[in-house]
């Protein structure tokens, strides 16, 4: 099968909105406290991986990415940083040349992490490539588990987008199997209202918004909350595990405003503060809270670290909420502009699957 010829590889690989934050982050990219997220249906990442031997092997990574059909300079340095980073656990990197094309089917800054969607695409492939180098397929739970400690390494959230549904990751007493190194599906009963759970991102602004995630979680090791903070994510990881359980809707949205809340009166009170929710956001919020106390539906909202709000709601009742989101909400929007997206089923090898 090995031969000098180049071995493409492709993955699409989703984006993940979190209910309960990874916010702040110790030792090598290992999360303070344990989160939850759920893996979108459409907006994805897919990235085509080539490969081909060097005549000369040199130690070092050589590489190409191109985004959107275009080569791209400042995505190629951080991804050959990560990619040289993970030559002692990956050390066949250095003898290929790679070759990267990657595209999101959904834009820029829009409240929806490419890099969780990227990530995970990228780590999925080199997982892929890691198996016909040493021609030893893995089973399917490792395959995805090695997937998701090597796209923790490119960005934290990015390890809970290898699986589909709702994924957890870091320890927590509270979810079975659950690591710091790599996350973990979070079983749901096949009655389960959550496997209908949906997502409209109302886009407030499109612009770059102004604090990284990098340097957000940078600035929790000196926050004069952080004790709290991770004392409280453990509480609500506990609450919300219970609340799923018990199909107990007005906990479990309860929980993630809290959370969301809770994410950027951190990133206020860290020094530098990171002021970034807009007027509109706010709007949204009062607007979300006031229709849900008048029509009694299960819906909330969350937050990333953007301006962009979420409206989480359950499929059954979406008759009722796409006309408050036409005629409310997008008042609030850039343009009038959402994405409508759900719960999806997880990352899918576009390729043909190799034969050992
Ligand atoms: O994966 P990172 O380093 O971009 O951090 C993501 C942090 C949040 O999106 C704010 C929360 C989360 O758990 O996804």
């Amino acid at each position: 099968m090995m031969s000098d010829e180049a071995i493409i590889i492709k993955w699409k690989a989703p984006s993940n909105i979190a209910l309960i934050k990874y916010w702040g982050k110790k030792g090598h990219q290992l999360p303070e406290n344990c989160s939850l997220s759920f893996s979108l249906e459409k907006s994805v990442t897919i990235t085509s991986h080539a490969f081909q031997k060097k005549h000369q092997p040199d130690n070092r990574i050589t590489l190409e990415y191109y985004f959107h059909g275009q080569r791209n300079p400042s995505f190629e340095k951080k991804i050959a940083l990560f990619l040289n980073d993970l030559i002692s656990k990956m050390p066949f990197l250095a003898d290929y040349m790679l070759v990267f094309r990657s595209e999101n089917n959904f834009p820029h800054s829009t409240g929806i992490a490419s890099s969780a969607s990227s990530m995970s695409a990228l780590a999925l492939c080199l997982v892929s490539m890691e198996e016909i180098i040493w021609q030893k397929k893995l089973s399917s739970d490792d395959f995805f588990r090695r997937a998701s400690v090597i796209a923790r390494l490119g960005s934290g959230s990015a390890s809970r987008s290898v699986y589909g549904g709702l994924v957890t990751w870091g320890e927590s007493p509270f979810v079975a199997a659950s690591s710091d190194e790599y996350a973990t599906p979070f079983p749901l009963s096949k009655e389960s209202r959550l496997r209908q759970i949906s997502d409209i991102i109302l886009i407030v602004t499109s612009k770059e918004k102004k604090v990284s995630s990098t340097l957000g979680h940078s600035l929790m090791k000196q926050h004069p909350f952080r004790e709290g903070r991770i004392d409280q994510a453990n509480k609500n990881m506990h609450q919300i595990t219970l609340a799923i359980r018990n199909n107990d809707y007005h906990t479990l949205a309860a929980i993630a405003e809290n959370e969301a809340l809770s994410l950027h009166a951190l990133l206020m009170t860290s020094s530098p503060d990171g002021l970034l929710l807009k007027p509109n956001t706010l709007s949204i919020i009062e607007a979300i809270r006031r229709f849900r106390d008048q029509s009694g539906l299960d819906l909330f909202f969350t937050i990333d670290a953007g301006p962009n709000v979420h409206l989480i709601y359950f499929e059954d009742q979406r008759h009722w909420v796409l006309p408050f989101v036409k005629e409310v909400l997008s008042l609030f929007c850039e343009n009038g502009q959402w994405i409508d997206d759900k719960i999806g089923a997880g990352p899918q090898l576009l390729t043909p699957k190799i034969k050992f």
